[in-house]
């Protein structure tokens, strides 16, 4: 004795009232799940074959008359109607009707049977509330990285809902949240990238098994985790410059505005945070601003600032080179930004001409530093102006740089002065000998030695000065060849220069060196080797 049930509508409810079916078959009770708004039909028994008189009644405290299958009772409403003589059907369910229900059937005997309705509401707007940083103008929601996002999902149901949330990331399968728990509401204290995707919030009627899901797309955004950075550079052709901002790491990219400083004039605005200047707006020492936004970043942005400045020069005036020698012009570039482009010119002609590297010339460059080798200098080719250009869309700067090129010293000549030296130092000693000997004290003339003593004593003060830190580094300075030449170096030799004119006494022989100072020293010791004969 049960009732046979009629699923209304849906298939989740056709297999729900399955299971309740079976349920109540033990109980001894049919129970039927109606649907507000639907229709349900109670079944009078589950019986086949001829019925009685049927009579439908309500059972609230005491039982109320419904319809008949005695036609000359009409229904207690018109929603109330028996179809196939016995089974009572209800129109427009509402959540009054749910209740106990009884038929009564007349035949050879009474029998009664009672049926469970139960009426089923929902769920409707099924409502998610999650609480984030903000909505984008689609309609998308996003966080922020690091933030706490509280999730809820409300909706209309009788009896109240089953609700269930699932996650499902991009290009991954649907992962439940909990331990299986059915929960309304959720808290993520810490979101994170790996937590952008789809929520699905899903309310289920268990007596119904009618079920609705909103799927809500959640971005967690991040701001840049470091300060943007910006520069300046030539583009091609030296007319424009282009000034570029990059602000990185960031979900998604960050926007950027250039402003010129001060006044924060807008220049333009930009996802690439780049920025074209053109001639009239290039002034040195002007600064610009790029101010990067994100929208998760910070409330006034991030900025930074770039400066631009034409090239200042700086270089030895000149510089010289010995003969076959090689010698290196330096050029440094300072205040120029964007970096300035350096170039070696000769100008010899017109227009100067461009110093490309070769054989006989090196260039490199060193940060804002060029160096300009000329190797194996020779007279007629390379003394002369040298020019370094430094060039950057603000300007162009250059400087002269003077070369001499002088015949080398012959180290033979140097050794050989050296030697005369020490031989006129003996000559020396022998003289001052002559001259302290009471032997020798009156055959010599005291007009000819005075005269002579002053200049060997210059010279031997001049020596000891000069000569002595000359000699500790020939054979070095040979080695390096000048290529590192310093103005210390230069300096030594104009002292070998000076010593030689105060040797010979006479400036005409200066150009010829040492070479004339060891032919003078020789000359000098022969001169004293006669002045002994005598002796
Ligand atoms: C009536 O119920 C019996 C079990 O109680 C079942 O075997 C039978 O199929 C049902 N008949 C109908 C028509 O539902
Ligand atoms: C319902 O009403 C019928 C008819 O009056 C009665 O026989 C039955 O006992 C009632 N059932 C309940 C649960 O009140
Ligand atoms: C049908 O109802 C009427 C009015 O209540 C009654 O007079 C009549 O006897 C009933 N018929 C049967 C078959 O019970
Ligand atoms: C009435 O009975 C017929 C045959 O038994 C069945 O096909 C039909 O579905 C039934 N109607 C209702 C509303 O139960
Ligand atoms: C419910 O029953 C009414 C008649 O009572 C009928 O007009 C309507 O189509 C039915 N609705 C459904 C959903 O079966
Ligand atoms: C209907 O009867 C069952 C027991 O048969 C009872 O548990 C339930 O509360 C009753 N429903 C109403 C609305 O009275
Ligand atoms: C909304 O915009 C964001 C960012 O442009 C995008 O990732 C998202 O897919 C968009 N959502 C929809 C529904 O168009
Ligand atoms: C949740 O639990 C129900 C029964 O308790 C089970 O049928 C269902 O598969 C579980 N769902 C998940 C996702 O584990
Ligand atoms: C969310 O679902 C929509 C529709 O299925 C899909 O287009 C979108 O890519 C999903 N978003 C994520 C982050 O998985
Ligand atoms: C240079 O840029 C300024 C500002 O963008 C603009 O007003 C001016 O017309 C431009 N001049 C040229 C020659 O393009
Ligand atoms: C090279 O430059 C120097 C310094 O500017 C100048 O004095 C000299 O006349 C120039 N020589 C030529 C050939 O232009
Ligand atoms: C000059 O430089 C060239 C190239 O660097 C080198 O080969 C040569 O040996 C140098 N000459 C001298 C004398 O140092």
């Amino acid at each position: 004795m049960a009732a046979g049930v009629r699923a209304p509508a849906s298939g989740v409810l056709f297999c729900l009232g399955a299971l309740l079916v079976g349920w109540v078959a033990a109980g001894l009770e049919a129970a039927v799940v109606g649907e507000v708004h639907e229709n349900v039909t109670l079944h009078c028994g589950n019986i086949s074959g001829p019925r009685g008189l049927v009579t439908w009644y309500r059972n609230d405290s005491e039982p109320v008359f419904l319809v008949s299958s005695n036609s000359s009772l009409p229904p207690a409403e018109p929603r109330f109607s028996l179809v196939n003589t016995s089974s009572l059907h209800i129109g427009a369910l509402s959540l009054q009707d749910a209740g106990n229900y009884t038929c009564q059937e007349v035949l050879s005997q009474t029998r009664w049977f009672p049926v469970w309705l139960q009426v089923a509401s929902g769920p409707y707007q099924v409502e998610v509330h999650i609480s984030t940083s903000g909505t984008l103008p689609n309609g998308t929601l996003y966080a922020a990285k690091g933030s706490e996002v509280n999730f809820n999902c409300s909706s209309s149901s009788w009896p109240p809902p089953v609700v269930e949330w699932w996650f499902q990331a991009p290009d991954s399968s649907i992962e439940p949240f909990g331990n299986n728990l059915t929960v309304s509401c959720f808290t993520l204290l810490l979101m994170s990238q790996n937590l952008q995707g789809n929520y699905t919030c899903l309310a289920k009627n268990v007596l119904s098994g009618r079920h609705r899901q909103v799927t809500t797309e959640l971005l967690v955004y991040s701001p840049p985790p470091s300060a943007p950075q910006c520069w300046a550079e030539m583009s091609p052709g030296l007319l424009m410059l282009q000034l570029t901002c990059r602000w990185d790491g960031g979900y998604p990219d960050p926007d950027f505005l250039w402003t010129e400083e001060p006044g924060g004039v807008v220049m333009g605005t930009s996802k690439l945070g780049v920025e074209m200047l053109n001639q009239s707006q290039l002034l040195d020492g002007k600064k610009f601003r790029c101010v990067g936004s994100h929208i998760v970043g910070p409330e006034s942005g991030a900025s930074c600032v770039v400066q631009i400045g034409s090239p200042s020069l700086l270089s030895e005036p000149m510089k010289t080179c010995f003969v076959g020698g090689n010698v290196t012009l330096t050029c440094q570039v300072s205040g120029a930004y964007p970096p300035a482009k350096v170039l070696w010119l000769r100008n010899l002609t017109q227009p100067e001409l461009v110093i490309q590297p070769s054989g006989h010339y090196l260039i490199t460059q060193n940060g804002q530093s060029s160096t300009l080798t000329i190797c194996n200098c020779s007279q007629d080719l390379d003394k002369g102006y040298y020019v370094c250009r430094a060039e950057n869309p603000l300007g162009v700067r250059e400087v002269d740089i003077w070369l001499s090129v002088e015949e080398p010293l012959n180290i033979g000549g140097i050794v050989g002065t050296i030697v005369s030296l020490l031989l006129l130092g003996l000559a020396i000693i022998s003289g001052l000998m002559f001259y302290y000997s009471p032997v020798f004290c009156w055959k010599v003339g005291n007009t000819f030695r005075g005269q002579d003593m002053s200049d060997i004593m210059v010279l031997v003060d001049s020596e000891e000065e000069e000569v002595g830190e000359e000699d500790a580094t020939e054979e070095e300075e040979a080695a390096a060849n000048e290529r590192e030449e310093l103005p210390k170096e230069i300096h030594k030799h104009v002292h070998i220069h000076r010593v030689t004119a105060l040797v010979n006494g006479n400036t005409d022989r200066m150009g010829r060196g040492l070479q004339a100072l060891q032919d003078d020293s020789s000359e000098q010791q022969n001169d004293m080797v006669q002045e002994d004969r005598p002796v």
